[in-house]
């Protein structure tokens, strides 16, 4: 790093006290900074968090902003939203925390700010960190509660932070839709009353609602303008955003662990840190926002988020749970043939005394059935080694059925509440391990230990999960700590994660959940990325992929073309459409290949050179959302751009069909105005070409006017369709 750049991070993290202990601290990222006023023995107030504070104004700005208690504590001020609320040992329901010290450290990647609070009576200790990223205008906040009383504390409440947002037509926009619908766009006008948003799955903490919320502050939510704060909660468990606005002029923002029947009993000495808060904001809407968390999660999040991904076939819609030696072996010659460069066999390899054939036995019996692969994982292998790709397998670790030989020798390792039968999920049969239980975490980290040291070449793991916590109750935690399950569960959970990450770094790791269901960035560190929904059908999917755009970049949104009629909505789309659509994720397929016609199999062997072609600006470059299905226009188009614009692709999908229909003109958005772009259609089906093909055009012009693009495309009379889709390649001229 420059020293240009050392000076300004530097003075982005003053220290205006003077001595050791800071006053006043702020932390900045590159274009955002966070300033909160941290006087000893005094409340820790939050004065500003936005845009990018100078070093001459922070004084200034310390002075004009009253500001907010930086973490609200329950018990003195009572009728407020708290972030923090407990019993002391002694039955006392009241905290009164003040700061003792602070100081911002460099760390890394990061500036770190810590502030440590102590309550003015008791033991009890509560710091807050904030680490604003040098690289990314991403601020993460958490918390970290621990005390030295004489007997256990219990946290009835412990957000990882809180932000107040000033009011004044505040919109928020977040994502809600449970299976095969997931990542469904909401926006609202925040209103007085408390705005709720939650899970409480246990498991899959993406369906019904999502961790992630935007905060439009100008109005009515832009995409490429106005200032908008982002909020992604990294956590894999029960979730709660609050958002309340009562009778002042701030809306008051808390978000953290679900603490609804998850009392904590934190012992003398135990620090319970809580998942963080990342935050981030633009004035350059809400697909500034986006930009944001996508550079962060590639740089810092996700895991190998710098590597482009491979282009897969998965076995699930094509054959689901019909496995065999020789049905692997036609898809995988099948997928190379295409030119793909992995293929992933799903449900249905698994069992012996108990085979899979549905969803109704066998998890928890990770040995392969010999029956429909006498070969097992050796002969796979060797096949994928003949088709020159690589292979990877489904399994579904933190779960059994009670059909299965785990089941018949552990029936204590399972969530059940004492004393009751356990509540069953998919098949009738299954029901999640009990993470909270070390036993348990060896057993769920040895199904990939064991696999991956008996077959290294294994290139990747589709990691599933199909079922709540349906039942409340730990056969292993004590009876004083049941309601801990659901924490523990989440913290057991990371803890294999991190025992597979650290023996397997190299591994890709799909997190799927009855589709869509781990989308989230507490788990994003040890997964590669995400299966969107199980909904393939393209038209559903421009929806779902547009709101899941908005936290998640598209190197971590699988994205697959699947057969016709869809197997989920049963709707008939012609394939160029389902090929465009599922190119602007990663790019797979979901399909039985020895079905597809000839033709369709050169278009999808064309997509796929072409996909490689794109594949570092769709997965590296920034997202400008263009036009929202959502805004019911008849259209949909986004696009990526490098890094340095010198590349992007512009995507356009039609989203409803009339004859002669007007349909806006896209400007497109992100391109460098003084450059020259040649236009390249990808993907092509018209008889003729598009009239702009081939020509060059300033990014001015295609950001001032667009192109037009025609509503219809000009195939054949018998292939016309109500369906229109284009995908344009842009690359500046030398
Ligand atoms: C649910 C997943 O979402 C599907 O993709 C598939 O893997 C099935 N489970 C297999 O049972």
């Amino acid at each position: 790093m420059n020293i240009k750049k050392r000076m300004n991070l530097f003075l982005g993290a003053c220290l205006l006290a003077g001595g050791m202990w800071a006053q006043t601290v702020c932390v900045s990222t590159p274009n955002t900074s966070l300033l909160l006023s941290a006087p000893q023995g005094c409340k820790l107030k939050v004065l500003h968090y936005g845009h990018r504070l100078a070093a001459n104004e922070v004084e200034s700005v310390s002075a004009a902003e009253a500001g907010h208690n930086a973490y609200p504590e329950y018990g003195l001020i009572c009728p407020t939203e708290t972030a923090i609320a407990v019993k002391h040992h002694d039955g006392n329901m009241t905290l009164d925390l003040q700061v003792v010290q602070s100081r911002v450290e460099e760390s890394g990647e990061a500036m770190l700010a810590t502030v440590e609070m102590k309550d003015s009576r008791y033991p009890f200790f509560v710091t807050l960190r904030y680490k604003a990223f040098r690289d990314a205008d991403v601020i993460e906040a958490w918390t970290e509660i621990s005390h030295q009383e004489k007997k256990p504390v219990t946290l009835h409440q412990f957000a990882s932070a809180y932000l107040p947002i000033r009011r004044g037509n505040v919109w928020i926009s977040h994502l809600y839709g449970s299976w095969a619908n997931e990542g469904r766009l909401a926006q609202e006008a925040l209103q007085p009353g408390m705005k709720v948003i939650k899970n409480k799955d246990g498991v899959r903490n993406s369906h019904t609602a999502h961790a992630e919320v935007m905060f439009s502050l100008d109005g009515q939510p832009r995409e490429l303008e106005g200032r908008v704060i982002g909020a992604a909660l990294c956590y894999s468990g029960n979730y709660k955003l609050r958002i309340d606005t009562h009778d002042d002029e701030y809306h008051h923002f808390f978000a953290g662990i679900n603490e609804e029947n998850s009392a904590y009993s934190l012992k003398r000495d135990e620090r319970f840190t809580t998942p963080a808060l990342a935050l981030t904001y633009s004035n350059e809407g809400l697909s500034g926002s986006s930009r944001n968390f996508h550079r962060w999660a590639r740089q810092h999040k996700l895991a190998h988020g710098n590597v482009p991904r491979k282009i897969l076939l998965n076995s699930w819609e094509g054959v689901y749970f019909d496995i065999n030696q020789e049905g692997m072996d036609q898809m995988m010659g099948d997928i190379a043939a295409m030119g793909g460069e992995l293929f992933v066999m799903d449900d249905g390899w698994f069992g012996d005394k108990y085979p899979r054939k549905s969803d109704n036995s066998s998890l928890g019996d990770w040995v392969v059935d010999t029956d429909k692969l006498p070969n097992g994982i050796e002969g796979l292998l060797a096949d994928a080694r003949k088709h020159g790709i690589k292979f990877g397998i489904w399994i579904e670790p933190e779960m059994a059925n009670t059909t299965s030989e785990l089941y018949e020798q552990h029936p204590e390792w399972i969530v059940q509440a004492p004393g009751r039968e356990p509540v069953l999920g998919r098949g009738g049969t299954q029901v999640v391990l009990d993470l909270s239980n070390p036993e348990v975490q060896d057993f769920v980290f040895g199904i990939v230990d064991r696999l991956m040291t008996a077959y290294p070449e294994i290139d990747y793991i589709k990691w599933d999960a199909n079922m709540s916590i349906q039942n409340h109750g730990s056969n292993y935690l004590t009876k004083d700590n049941q309601s801990h399950l659901y924490i523990a569960y989440h913290q057991g959970f990371e803890q294999v994660c991190q025992r597979i990450r650290a023996k397997y770094p190299d591994l890709t790791i799909q997190a799927c959940a009855s589709g869509g269901g781990r989308a989230n960035y507490g788990i994003l560190p040890y997964f590669d990325e995400f299966w969107v929904s199980d909904n393939t059908d393209a038209l559903q999917r421009v929806y779902m992929q547009w709101g899941t755009s908005y936290f998640f970049p598209a190197i971590a949104m699988a994205s697959h073309i699947s057969a016709a009629p869809n197997h989920q909505t049963f709707r008939t789309i012609p394939l160029k459409y389902r090929v465009d659509v599922a190119m602007s994720g990663r790019l797979g397929m979901e399909i039985q290949p020895k079905n597809m016609t000839d033709e369709e199999k050169t278009l999808c062997k064309k997509a796929i050179a072409e996909y490689k072609e794109i594949r570092d600006v769709v997965q590296m470059g920034d997202i400008y959302r263009l036009v929202s299905p959502y805004d019911n226009l008849g259209v949909a188009s986004l696009m990526y751009v490098a890094p340095r614009k010198e590349e992007a692709v512009f995507y356009w999908w039609k989203t409803e069909h009339f004859c002669n229909q007007h349909l806006p003109r896209v400007r497109m958005a992100g391109l460098n105005p003084d450059r020259l772009y040649t236009v390249h259609e990808l993907n092509r089906i018209d008889n003729v070409p598009l009239p702009f093909e081939g020509k060059n055009f300033t990014g001015a012009y295609l950001m001032n006017n667009g192109l037009e693009i025609p509503y219809t495309h000009q195939v054949d009379y018998h292939k016309q369709t109500a369906y229109a889709s284009r995908i344009l390649q842009l690359t500046v001229v030398d």
